[in-house]
Order: structure tokens, then C-alpha cells, then sequence
């Protein structure tokens, strides 16, 4: 369970644009197990899809990628493109937003989970009908034989999703990645298929990265969550720590906005304004024009830092935080850890 499978290491995207650089992705340092959920959190524009879409070798030729992105122990960014291409729709998959943009109109749902199977595992076409079927029916698509030749549109937003789901996990990927699956559908479709993920990583013990700009979508399925903000990834703990405690002033307000949250100890926590514009980020803490506990400490950056149990927090408040800082320029510490209540 706990053996790695995705390593970022000081992992950094810029966007070249016609206003300068936007420094969509910063410093993110993270590892995903093999077998967990994770959940990453932020509101929109936090770089959260970046992010993904980095790990997938699927961003931009603007985009400029700094760090490392290891997989199964591979660099990503040192292999050539035809084994990364070879990696996606095998080893690691992606399902997005909107599934009508993942599947392709003028085809039956079946036979594009046929085609993704033969694709990468070079079986004939009777084998990977049947394999096709059978995913089908895994992720609760009625009467799969009859629909198997049925065009997306044919069906509603939800079954859709559950076809793009199929067709992720058609090779046994080792890695899923699901951008928002569940953004673009109604509340109750929304459950049941955040369902399906969880029963499906069960069975198949597949690792999933979800992504969600709600706490309440990766409460639902999750082991471990990752909250992002601006670009940075601000706290990371097991859902029910994060919940039970959450430490980063971001954190406590995104679970104060969850709808029938009782609010969360200590100031006002809701908190105005919009994530900064990454192309002229703050220097310094990125939440720092929004914090209601910002103090002179925070235009230094926080780095993140290891707090024990599982528990990593960029803040200043935090005497993780300040001790890290502290070993990493010693006499450069703002304030003495301890002298913070
Ligand atoms: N292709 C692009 N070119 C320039 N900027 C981009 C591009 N894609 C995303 N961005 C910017 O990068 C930042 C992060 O975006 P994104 O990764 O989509 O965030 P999220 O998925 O958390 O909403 C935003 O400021 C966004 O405007
Ligand atoms: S480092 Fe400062 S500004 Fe940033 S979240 Fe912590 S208290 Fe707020
Ligand atoms: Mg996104």
C-alpha cells in the first residue's frame, strides 16, 4: 500500500503568454502510494489541471516544466515522446470533466473501449469485445449488449461518464487520473459515480488522483488530500485529519464553505477576494492578500514542511513550518519557533 507511485519533486510549470509567464504550478512536492486515493483541492485556477496534465505529457508546447515527475521509477521528462504516448491509455489514464469531449461521436461506446485495448495490447477483435462488455457492465451500464453499438449521444451525461470511466480503466492502468468526473453532472449522478470510483479502486486497486474543487467530492472517496492554492500545494493530510483539523488558513476556508459545515474554530475564517494572478503572483505567501492571519512573517514563502502523522503545512502559524524554515537558513527564521501562540 505504501509503496510509491508518482513522485513530484520540486515540480514547476510556467505558461509563456503575451503578458510575461504564468507561474501556474510551483515548487509541488508530493507523492502518491500505490492503491490510495488522493484527493487534490483548490478553487479554479489553483493548478491543479496543470498539474495532472504535466504528469500525463499532456500540456501545452507553452508550457515549461521544471523539477522531476517520476513514474514506476521513470523520469517521466527524460523519456521520448513515443513511451510516453505509450504509457497514456496503458499505465496511466485520464478521465476529464466533460465526457463528451472523451469519446468520439460517431462511434458505439463499445467498440472504442474495444479499440483503446487494441491499441496497447494488441489482442483481436473478439477478445477485446468481450474484455469491452465486461467493463461495461463493471461500471453499471444496463443491458451493455445492446448498448455496445449505441453512439454517446444516445446516452445521458452520467452513463456517459461511465463509458469514459470503462475506457480509462480498460488496460489496467496502474494510475487514474479524474479531473473534476463529476463537475459537469447533477448532484445524484454526482454520487454514484464518485461510487463507481471508489468500488472499481476496490476491486481493481487501481491508484486514483482525483481532482475536485470541492471537499466534499474527495471526502467522499479519498485517503489522503493535497490542498493547492495559487499554484502551491499549502497542506497535505489523511481526509479525516484534514477534516477533523485543518491548519492552513485556506484549508479551514474551504471547508467553512462547504455547505452545512459548522464553522471551524478561532477568527473570522471566510475569506473574500479570488486566487491571484498567476502571471504577477505576491511574493511571498501566495494567500497572503486574503489571509485573515497574515502577519509580517508572510512575505516570506513558506515552505512546506513535515508536521508528523502524515502531516505537511506551508504557514507560517505553523511551528512545522517555522522549524523547517529554520534548518533551511538557520538565523534567517522570522520569529523564534514558540514565541507564535
Ligand atoms: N494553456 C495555458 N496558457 C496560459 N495559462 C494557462 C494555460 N492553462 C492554464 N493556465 C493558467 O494556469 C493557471 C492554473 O490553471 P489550471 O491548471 O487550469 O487550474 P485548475 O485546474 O486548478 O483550475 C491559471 O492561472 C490559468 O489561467
Ligand atoms: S503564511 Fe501567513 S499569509 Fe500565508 S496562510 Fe499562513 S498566516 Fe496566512
Ligand atoms: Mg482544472
Amino acid at each position: 500500500m505504501n509503496e510509491t507511485l508518482v513522485q513530484f519533486r520540486s515540480v514547476g510549470v510556467r505558461y509563456a503568454s503575451g503578458a510575461g509567464e504564468v507561474s501556474a504550478v510551483r515548487d509541488v512536492c508530493l507523492d502518491l502510494h500505490s492503491g490510495e486515493t488522493f484527493g487534490l483541492v483548490g478553487e479554479s485556477g489553483c493548478g491543479k489541471t496543470t498539474l495532472a496534465m504535466g504528469l500525463m505529457g499532456l500540456l501545452p508546447p507553452a508550457a515549461r516544466v521544471d523539477g522531476d515527475i517520476v513514474f514506476q521509477g521513470r523520469e517521466l521528462g527524460s523519456l521520448p515522446e513515443s513511451e510516453r504516448r505509450a504509457l497514456r491509455g496503458d499505465r496511466m489514464s485520464m478521465v476529464f470533466q466533460d465526457p463528451a469531449t472523451s469519446l468520439d461521436p460517431a462511434f458505439g461506446i463499445g467498440g472504442q473501449i474495444a479499440e483503446t485495448i487494441r491499441a496497447h495490447r494488441g489482442v483481436g477483435r473478439k477478445e477485446s469485445k468481450a474484455r469491452a462488455l465486461e467493463l461495461l457492465r463493471q461500471v453499471g451500464i444496463p443491458a451493455a449488449e445492446q448498448r455496445y453499438f449505441d453512439p454517446p449521444h444516445r446516452l445521458s451525461g452520467g452513463m456517459r461518464q461511465r463509458v469514459v470511466i470503462a475506457a480509462a480503466l480498460a488496460n489496467q492502468p496502474a494510475l487514474l487520473l479524474a479531473d473534476e468526473p463529476t463537475t459537469a453532472l447533477d448532484v445524484t449522478i454526482q454520487a454514484q459515480i464518485l461510487d463507481l470510483l471508489r468500488d472499481l479502486q476496490r476491486q481493481h486497486g487501481t491508484t486514483i488522483l482525483l481532482i475536485a474543487h470541492d471537499l466534499g467530492v474527495v471526502a467522499q472517496i479519498c485517503d489522503r488530500v493535497g490542498v493547492m492554492y495559487a499554484g502551491q500545494l499549502v497542506e497535505v493530510a489523511p481526509v479525516a485529519e484534514l477534516f477533523a483539523r485543518p491548519e492552513h488558513p485556506y484549508t479551514r476556508a474551504l471547508l467553512d464553505a462547504l455547505p452545512g459545515k459548522t464553522r471551524t474554530a478561532g477568527p473570522l475564517r471566510v475569506v473574500a477576494g479570488e486566487v491571484p494572478d498567476l502571471a504577477d503572483p505576491p511574493s511571498g505567501c501566495r494567500f497572503k492578500d486574503r489571509c485573515p492571519q497574515r502577519t509580517g512573517d508572510c512575505d516570506r514563502t513558506p515552505p512546506l514542511a513535515d508536521a508528523g502523522a502524515g502531516r505537511r503545512i506551508a504557514c507560517w502559524l505553523s511551528p512545522a513550518t517555522r522549524a523547517a524554515a529554520a534548518r533551511q537558513a538557520p538565523g534567517k527564521s522570522p520569529t523564534p519557533v514558540g514565541e507564535l501562540s
